[in-house]
């Protein structure tokens, strides 16, 4: 059984064949699935689908890219979803300073990542963190959040700051990328960090891995993420696959 702890199925990508794809997961191994909010419109959506199929799970939340849509009734709005029975974390929050490089608005993705990390300190939730280009801000303020849980997702980062998040308690998502040729750093994370710290997610539409590299991703391609993983650990399918699942399930708290 495959777990992908990550996925944006609401995306347009997806308005052809969604129900059709969807609907073939369960008999490929595929039985649980989160997908992930990134705006109040994702998130809705998100919650949608969750009510729709029983192996799909919610995760509420504002991407940084995204953080114009927030304000105190929006913001009001997020907390109530945090209840939904099936709102299983608060995500993808974080920073992106590769996206934004105007330093004022990149306090505003501060200011807002700090607000849901809250959130997710009070719902006894685990958060889903994207951070890009900003290792040190993203480390600093969540050793300065205490009690809080999750996973940094599609680890991007060197070996040595993977080691500290998982010092940390957290887990680290990988993807699509570990499959590619020139994914050397994400290679020796996965060497360096223990198994029973890696979640497996597609983010997909994005980052298909090879050989569907460049092309539309979704969580039937995740075997060959497995396969990736399990030659770089010297183990077997089996062990990454059984591994990985009961780890996203103890992320997610199930
Ligand atoms: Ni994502």
């Amino acid at each position: 059984m495959i777990f992908d702890s990550h996925a944006h199925y609401d995306d347009k990508q997806f308005d052809q064949d969604r129900d059709q794809l969807l609907s073939s997961m369960k008999s490929n191994q595929i039985t649980k699935i989160v997908n992930i909010g990134a705006s109040i419109d994702t998130t809705r959506k998100t919650l949608s689908l969750a009510d729709a199929y029983d192996f799909i799970y919610a995760a509420v939340g504002v991407h940084p890219s995204e953080v114009d849509c927030l304000n105190e009734e929006s913001f009001g709005w997020l907390k109530v979803q945090t209840g939904h029975p099936k709102a299983v974390a608060v995500g993808e929050i974080g920073l992106d300073y590769y996206w934004e490089k105007d330093p004022a608005r990149q306090e505003q993705q501060k200011y807002w990542f700090l607000r849901q990390l809250s959130l997710a300190r009070e719902t006894k939730l685990p958060v889903i963190i994207h951070s890009r280009d900003a290792a040190e801000d993203t480390m600093e303020l969540l050793k300065q959040e205490h009690g809080i849980h999750g996973v940094i997702h599609c680890f991007s980062y060197s070996k040595e700051l993977a080691q500290e998040y998982v010092k940390m308690g957290y887990y680290i998502g990988v993807g699509g990328v570990v499959t590619f040729k020139n994914a050397k750093k994400l290679k020796e994370t996965v060497k360096a960090i223990p198994l029973e710290r890696i979640v497996i997610e597609t983010d997909c539409p994005y980052l298909a891995p090879e050989p569907y590299r460049g092309k539309r991703n979704q969580s039937l391609y995740l075997p060959y993420v497995i396969e990736a993983i399990a030659q770089i650990k010297d183990c077997t399918l089996q062990e990454v696959e059984a591994v990985t699942f009961r780890n996203a399930e103890e992320l997610y708290g199930f």
